[in-house]
């Protein structure tokens, strides 16, 4: 197949971190389709040796096992070249119009890897230079916008000149192996299915906690805050996927139309459940991996009165059949204990013990990083004969079944960003999230950011290298459950 693959934002930040290491990976892998150029697209003036050097010493930064040998890479860059563009001027298209032409291949891809306010002025002239045929498919970055208004005039400016079926939508988290095997639990299998509902379930938490802060990025991230940046798109992508009825082919509508009746019934949130149900947070110093760090105010580019939070934690309920009163907790932060993201599916208690002592009731944990497995947790007798006096039976105590993925499958395994390129190369849609389900997250996460904005009081102060403010397990001690670290 051959294909041409466009970077608008090829000197920046996405680019050289995930984009072109995984092309490399997959080039490694074999997996890239021999016959297709990479064309990095930025404003600097430079020719295809300069940017393959630039490059090369960037992918030099990679982790041990992902770096590429001189050789490795001379091979691989023979297909990446470099053009320089301004992105409001028209002639310029016309120049990559005129350089994709030389092939004609059979894929165009163009992935937009710029800020999102240029997706819609870089749309509208990829479409005056005619750069919006039916070959061509364009990749849409998150943040896709900062509100529900903003998303949809971003979505109206593309949809003007693509049609659904070429904006793929990214959510990274969906490429990732684990968030697969999330399908595959469900979908693969008929095990939990019968179980997969209110009446065996008592509260699914879903935890997305990072140890690293903001880094570089404390402008960005100032502007974005915790639940634009990881609730509204990947919390809420994890909770359908959990939550969604199965749907009826693997067609990428068949199951975008399910994960959007998920979105659709959320419970809306008002001003006074905001107040009740969203704890936001954000770090003061602390420590991380037995370093002294900074507080998120000390952090480059970050204004020192920002009241951005860096921490949500929030309670919400999907209402219908299978799911009514069953607490959903979702939670998301910087600088946190660990880098852990997971998902705990906690059963309801026995309904009747005959078993002297505690019972902890059944527990399925999903792991998606840094590990990626699978984690039943079940009761089971010790066999030591060592009974209390008048006791038919010896308490029970708790084991685990543990499946780790990253070892049953190790050689196997390819990184989110490999795979969702790969798809986008091959036009395989059901990874990439559609208009009207990423619409129908901002209108959920809205009333949260309206609150937010008329509260004087701002985010709670944590300690770097905690779980988040004390009120985030408050929010689960009042239903009577608590977060996995607190069990
Ligand atoms: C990105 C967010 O979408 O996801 C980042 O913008 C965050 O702030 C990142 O760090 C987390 O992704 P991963 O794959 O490292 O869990």
């Amino acid at each position: 197949m051959s294909f041409d693959l466009v970077f608008f934002g090829g000197t920046g930040d996405l680019t050289w971190r995930k984009l072109m290491p995984s092309l490399f990976q997959a080039w490694r892998h074999g997996t890239l389709p021999a016959d297709g150029r990479i064309l990095a697209v930025a404003r600097d003036d430079q020719n295809d040796d300069q940017y393959r050097q630039w490059l090369f010493e960037r992918l030099l930064q990679a982790e041990e096992a992902k770096r590429p040998t001189e050789a490795e890479f001379n091979a691989f860059s023979q297909r990446v070249h470099y053009l320089r563009m301004d992105l409001s001027q028209a002639g310029d298209y016309q120049q990559l119009q005129q350089w994709l032409q030389h092939r004609n291949a059979r894929t165009v891809v163009m992935y937009l890897a710029t800020s999102p306010h240029l997706f819609p002025v870089i749309c509208e002239q990829l479409g005056a230079a005619g750069l919006n045929h039916e070959r061509v498919r364009v990749v849409l970055e998150k943040p896709l916008g900062h509100d529900l208004a903003s998303a949809q005039a971003i979505n109206r400016a593309v949809g003007a000149v693509f049609t659904e079926q070429q904006a793929l939508r990214i959510d990274h988290y969906l490429g990732k192996p684990s968030v697969q095997n999330l399908m595959a639990l469900r979908f693969g299998n008929v095990l939990f299915e019968p179980l997969w509902r209110r009446e065996s379930i008592a509260n699914i938490q879903i935890t997305l906690a990072e140890g690293l802060g903001v880094g570089s990025r404390g402008d960005f991230y100032d502007r974005t805050g915790a639940l634009r940046d990881m609730i509204q798109n990947h919390a809420l992508q994890l909770l359908t996927m959990i939550a969604m009825e199965p749907p009826s082919s693997p067609d990428a509508d068949a199951i975008r139309d399910e994960k959007l009746k998920v979105l659709r019934s959320l419970k809306p949130f008002d001003e006074r459940s905001v107040v009740s149900d969203v704890v936001r947070g954000q770090y003061r110093a602390g420590a991380a991996a037995g370093q002294a760090v900074c507080g998120y105010l000390e952090e480059a580019k970050v204004p020192t009165n920002s009241r951005t939070e860096t921490f949500v934690a929030l309670r919400c309920e999907v209402q219908n059949w299978r799911w009514a009163g069953v607490p959903f907790y979702l939670r998301t932060g910087k600088r946190l204990a660990q880098r852990q993201a997971e998902i705990v599916v906690n059963f309801r208690a026995l309904p009747h013990a005959i078993f002297p002592g505690r019972h902890l009731p059944n527990r399925l944990v999903i792991k998606l990083q840094p590990e990626d497995g699978l984690q039943l947790h079940l009761m089971a007798s010790r066999g030591t004969g060592n009974h209390a006096s008048g006791q038919a039976f010896e308490p029970l105590s708790p084991v685990s079944l543990d499946l780790d993925f990253d070892r049953a499958f190790s050689s196997e395994r390819v990184g989110a960003y490999e795979r969702m390129l790969l798809d986008a190369l091959a036009g395989r849609l059901n990874l990439f999230v559609r208009s009207d389900e990423q619409e129908q997250a901002w209108r959920w996460v809205e009333p949260i950011l309206e609150a937010w904005q008329g509260d004087e009081l701002g985010p709670k102060p944590y300690n770097a290298g905690t779980w988040g403010p004390s009120a985030a397990s408050a929010l689960l001690t009042r239903d009577g459950f608590c977060w996995p670290e607190e069990a």
